[in-house]
């Protein structure tokens, strides 16, 4: 099985978590992308969704699934998600396509957060995939500074803006003992807009693409 077809597998798992005329939430990446195509099939059993990023819900509107401002939604019934990499206690480091706020937000107001993925995405230490940071532009250099103190190395992400309009800094060789209180440490940084560690929201289901 190649790891597209994992993708694809997961994505396609998801739809059986899909409530009857429900807004559902959406998030970003190449397995989201099998999601969105996927849900296209089902989409008069939905309301309509939200998306973590504009190149979601420009697949969506595609796909004639409308697509609500999260201003006006509550509590979304489900959000699903790729993720970069997931620990044995559905954690996740996630913003490898740099749509990691909008992404949290989401999941902090889903009952259910549904993360799908090929097998890869388990593998190696935890913290192996260097871990995304939303920074505001002109706090660049001051939050690279606090990272290092953290032992980890972060890397000036080039050519990139956030939908939000910011950068993301990605942080390399870092050891993740603690991940709830790592998350807060980092969101603490002045010039942080967010960090893609889900710990404190984690996950509550993986579905994983495999044989
Ligand atoms: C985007 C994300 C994605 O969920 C993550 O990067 C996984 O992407 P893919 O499904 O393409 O491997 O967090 O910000």
């Amino acid at each position: 099985m190649t790891i597209e077809a994992e993708k694809q597998a997961a994505a396609e798992a998801a739809l059986a978590y899909i409530p009857e005329n429900g807004v559902i939430g959406v998030g970003t990446g190449s397995t989201v992308n099998y999601f969105i195509d996927a849900l296209a099939r089902i989409k008069h059993q939905i309301e309509g969704a939200v998306s973590s990023s504009e190149a979601s819900t420009k697949r969506l509107k595609s796909h004639g699934i409308p697509v609500y401002d999260f201003n006006g939604i509550g509590q979304l019934p489900i959000y699903v998600d790729g993720a970069d990499q997931i620990n044995s206690i559905k954690q996740l480091i996630k913003g490898g396509g740099g749509a990691l706020t909008r992404e949290k937000v989401l999941a902090y107001n889903a009952e259910k957060f549904i993360c799908i993925a090929d097998k890869s995405k388990t593998q190696g230490l935890f913290g192996s995939f260097p871990l995304p940071i939303e920074v505001i532009p002109m706090a660049r250099s001051s939050v690279a500074r606090q990272l290092v103190t953290l032992g980890g190395n972060p890397v000036y992400r080039e050519s990139f803006t956030t939908d939000n309009g910011n950068i993301i800094l990605d942080l390399h060789n870092l050891t993740i003992e603690h991940p709830i209180k790592l998350e807060q440490t980092i969101n603490n940084i002045p010039g942080v807009v967010c960090n893609g560690l889900f710990a404190q929201r984690n996950a509550d289901v993986i579905l994983l693409g495999n044989p």
